[in-house]
């Protein structure tokens, strides 16, 4: 609920399936294996109940390029003027049309991560492809930037009378959709999930085609995102009384050791005649027990109508939901007639409060928490933006290893298994939208996102846009005002249990800010004290800050290299992570923020432009690996004691020469010894850090921390020799044969001691066997312009990913790398074996 008058925002609400922390597991070949633990314990996003089906609509696509300039090359679509003139007419979706030569795949599937960079030196006209990170699409790459999607698919004559859907949970972008030769309908924008109803076009009983003609000639964004059918696709079956997508809502409120759940939804009935429907609630906590019951009378629906249905329960000395703990409640919503069971479907939710208070910050259950926050675009690595699930979990797992505690999804709707790690892993989130319009485009992003995901304990902020200069203040404020308005009061409508916030860059002070909860700034670093002054009932929080950017195991800025040094790289709007966490890390009244960005990402080549084809700004790389700047957050935003000392000490040629070192540490005073003498002990400032100049001669340095005088940790760089071994490792050592799950695993180049060598770039091919595939790899090389599919990639300081997906067969993948001399002879290799184990449950896939 929201408090208005005290600008105070108390939010309670909502969640699935408890677990803690992700364990990072990790499998050395040489070492001894770790148990496995899954992490998606449901089949992940269905929340079918029977006699509902939501069936996997992943497989069995073919694929193939058409051409957004050349109707010829375009399977003849808008060849002549009267495409759309007639039903039934579009012969690429029936069983007569030859698909030969195209490309079966599955999905998610981003086909911009496959395309070459391009590099077209045509000044500012060459703008988007340097935002989307030069691969060829756009108006001017016409063979490159359509891309249409084939299936064929059984429907049985038993499905006659249900009602189904195919479903889409974001395709990018501008798409159109046919089904056995008819027209069935087309979606722009490139982040919010659609679907359609095919109940009146399908062959009942027989074979149907499903084409989807995507085009990315358009983007929605100033950074990479992909092209193609990047998530899920669902075919759902349902009664034609079904409960409407998206409308059951859980919405809790603690009083005391009870919850009081008010629980709604919405019952359509689709039959020419009517229906006397009742419907039943069961809340079910993680661990599967019955916690409390409702049941809401029979209700006379009339035909092609439908009815609202409302009840209370309460559950008694909850299980909070909480970043340690993130238990996850499911209501079991179905809908009888007459008795006879016909619908239903499965809501997770949470239960916590989340208050934003002008004067003290962030509560969660009734706790303070500092929003230790980052920003993330959506791709990654090797497959782009067409993620496979468990890369989602992995990427929450890595931003908890440095204490992240909330991730914004800048700057757009995320993906629904983005969301669900967040809710299961205990992440906190700020969903945003992309467009900031109260046009109908943007009035229909908004409400999917807010009616999707309002049951989602993790998100504590909407977030209505980004930096709509024009909307902020001057000409177009006034018109600002009102959009953000509109949008705000559509949040509240759909959503009252959450505050609405905008990311401004600016002063805050007139156009969309005024009509937010609370006031989000990005950058600026100076404007929060004296917002705070004049406006001290309104709760602030950092939108967006930092943009610091470095190199990971860089540390000289090089403009002829793409380079940036990993001491104190940032652009001249943004901070470094010591900069801007001494002013947010230690002000009450400040609810803490999000630092730009997590990950790197691709697009957005900053500082530099080609060949860096990704940001620097992650503090992670595109892989996941940690640049030094992630041992800062590691040393401030967790409890236990942590060191990091950096550079590297391979500075062959560099003997005598200075080399600055620093020590990210959490503990009193940090040690430096240049091997075995020591170079003096420095106190730690809080929330900062310590560094020395040493003359550099080969060997060994060494940090000691001390707390409270005794040594709590030690660090060591030694100067390594060169690479002569490889090691593989992953991060689980088993994983499910269901076609879906991945293992990621990391490839190190090793010294005759066993050191990683932090120099090493050698170029390595990979060989894969048995039940699984190679469909990635990356090295976070910001400047590297290899292929993200192939199976080969140079190391990148000593380091590569690869990430292996499993086939539907149990047994065995073995991932060998090898590094040849020049005439093809292995030179070294290292192995390993990840085992494919049949699933646990998976969700059930159309024919
Ligand atoms: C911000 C913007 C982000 C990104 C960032 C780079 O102004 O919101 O999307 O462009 O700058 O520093």
């Amino acid at each position: 609920m929201i408090d208005i008058t005290r600008r105070t925002f108390v939010i309670s609400s909502l969640g699935l399936v408890g677990s803690s922390l992700l364990p990072r597991f990790v499998w050395a070949a040489n070492g001894k294996p770790m148990p496995a633990k899954p992490l998606w314990t449901l089949p992940q996003n269905t929340s079918a109940l029977a006699p509902r089906e939501q069936l996997q609509f992943d497989f069995g696509w073919q694929f193939a390029f058409g051409n957004g300039e050349d109707p010829t090359k375009d399977f003849g679509f808008g060849f002549g003027q009267s495409d759309f003139s007639k039903t039934g007419t579009f012969k690429i979706a029936t069983t007569e049309f030859n698909a030969d030569g195209w490309r079966a795949l599955h999905l998610p599937h981003d086909w911009a991560v496959e395309l070459p960079f391009v590099h077209d030196d045509k000044g500012d006209e060459d703008d988007r492809m340097t935002s989307h990170g030069y691969k060829p699409l756009g108006r001017r790459y016409p063979a490159t930037s359509v891309g249409w999607y084939r299936r064929v698919f059984d429907i049985p004559e038993s499905d006659r009378g249900r009602r189904i859907w195919i479903e889409f949970d974001g395709v990018m972008r501008d798409i159109v959709v046919f089904v056995n030769g008819c027209f069935i309908g087309r979606h722009d924008d490139g982040y919010t999930s659609f679907r359609f109803d095919l109940t009146d076009f399908l062959n009942y009983g027989g074979k149907n085609v499903v084409v989807v003609r995507v085009d990315a000639s358009f983007g929605d964004g100033w950074f990479y995102e992909g092209a193609g059918i990047y998530r899920h696709v669902w075919l759902t079956k349902m009664d034609a009384v079904h409960v409407r997508q998206w409308e059951s809502v859980v919405r809790p409120t603690l009083h005391g050791d009870a919850a009081t759940l008010e629980l709604a939804t919405v019952v359509d009935n689709d039959n020419a005649h009517p229906a006397n429907a009742s419907l039943e609630w069961t809340i079910v906590d993680a661990g599967g027990h019955t916690v409390a019951q409702a049941t809401s009378p029979a209700q006379t629906i009339a035909p092609n109508a439908s009815s609202d249905y409302r009840a209370t329960v309460t559950v008694n000395n909850p299980t909070l939901w909480s970043l340690e703990e993130p238990h996850l409640y499911t209501a079991h919503v179905k809908v009888s007639v007459d008795g006879k069971l016909l619908d239903g479907e499965r809501v997770p939710f949470g239960i916590r409060t989340a208050v934003f208070d002008s004067d003290r910050g962030f509560f969660l259950n009734g706790k303070p928490v500092k929003i230790q926050g980052t920003c993330n675009h959506q791709d990654h690595a090797g497959v782009g933006a067409a993620l496979p699930d468990r890369l989602q979990a992995f990427r929450i797992g890595v931003l908890q290893g440095m204490g992240c505690n909330a991730v914004r999804t800048s700057h757009n709707m995320p993906t629904p298994e983005w969301v669900e790690a967040c809710d299961r892993m205990g992440m906190l989130m700020m969903c945003e939208t992309r467009q900031m319009s109260s046009n109908p485009s943007g009035m229909q992003q908004l409400d999917t996102m807010v009616k999707r995901y309002r049951n989602s304990p993790s998100i504590i902020i909407w977030s209505i846009g980004n930096e709509e200069f024009k909307l902020q203040k001057g000409e177009l404020a006034p018109q600002g005002a009102r959009i953000a308005t509109a949008m705000v009061e559509r949040c509240h409508e759909l959503d009252p249990t959450r505050v609405v916030s905008a990311a401004v860059n600016g002063d805050n002070e007139q156009g969309v800010s005024d009509a937010l909860d609370i006031i989000g700034f990005n950058y600026h670093i100076d404007y929060p004290d004296g917002f705070h002054k004049k406006h001290p009932k309104r709760a602030v929080y950092g939108s967006e800050t930092s943009s610091a950017i470095s190199t990971r195991g860089e540390y000289a800025s090089d403009p002829s290299k793409n380079t940036v040094n990993s001491y104190d790289g940032v652009v001249e709007w943004g901070e470094t992570p010591e900069q801007w966490w001494t002013y947010y890390g230690t002000r009450e009244w400040l609810a803490g923020g999000f630092a730009w960005t997590g990950f790197d990402y691709r697009g957005e080549p900053t500082p530099y432009g080609w060949p860096s084809t990704s940001s620097q700004f992650g503090i992670v790389d595109l892989c996941g690996f940690p640049k030094d700047y992630y041992y800062y957050y590691k040393a401030w935003w967790r409890n236990e004691p942590s060191l990091h000392v950096f550079p590297h000490w391979n500075w062959q040629g560099k003997e005598g020469q200075d080399i600055s070192v620093w020590a990210y540490t959490n503990l009193d005073e940090v040690e430096l010894l240049l091997n075995g003498k020591s170079l003096g002990v420095k106190k730690v400032p809080h929330l900062g850090h310590v560094e020395w100049k040493v003359a550099y001669a080969p060997g060994v340095i060494e940090a000691r921390g001390r707390r409270n005088g005794q040594v709590v940790l030690t660090e060591r760089r030694e100067t390594t020799g060169p690479a002569q071994k490889l090691r593989l490792s992953a991060d689980r050592a088993e994983i499910s044969a269901d076609g879906q799950d991945v293992a990621i695993l990391t490839v190190e180049a090793l010294d005759d001691h066993g050191r990683l060598v932090p120099t090493a770039n050698n170029k390595l091919a990979f060989r894969i066997s048995g039940k699984g595939q190679l469909i990635g790899v990356g090295n976070g090389n910001p400047n590297c312009l290899e292929s993200d599919k192939e199976p080969k990639r140079s190391l990148f300081h000593g380091l590569a990913q690869l990430i292996v997906q499993s086939t539907d067969e149990t047994g065995q993948v073995l991932v060998e790398a090898v590094e040849e001399d020049a005439t093809g002879r292995p030179l070294r290799s290292a192995s390993l074996a990840i085992k494919t184990s049949k699933p646990a449950s998976s969700a059930g896939r159309a024919g």
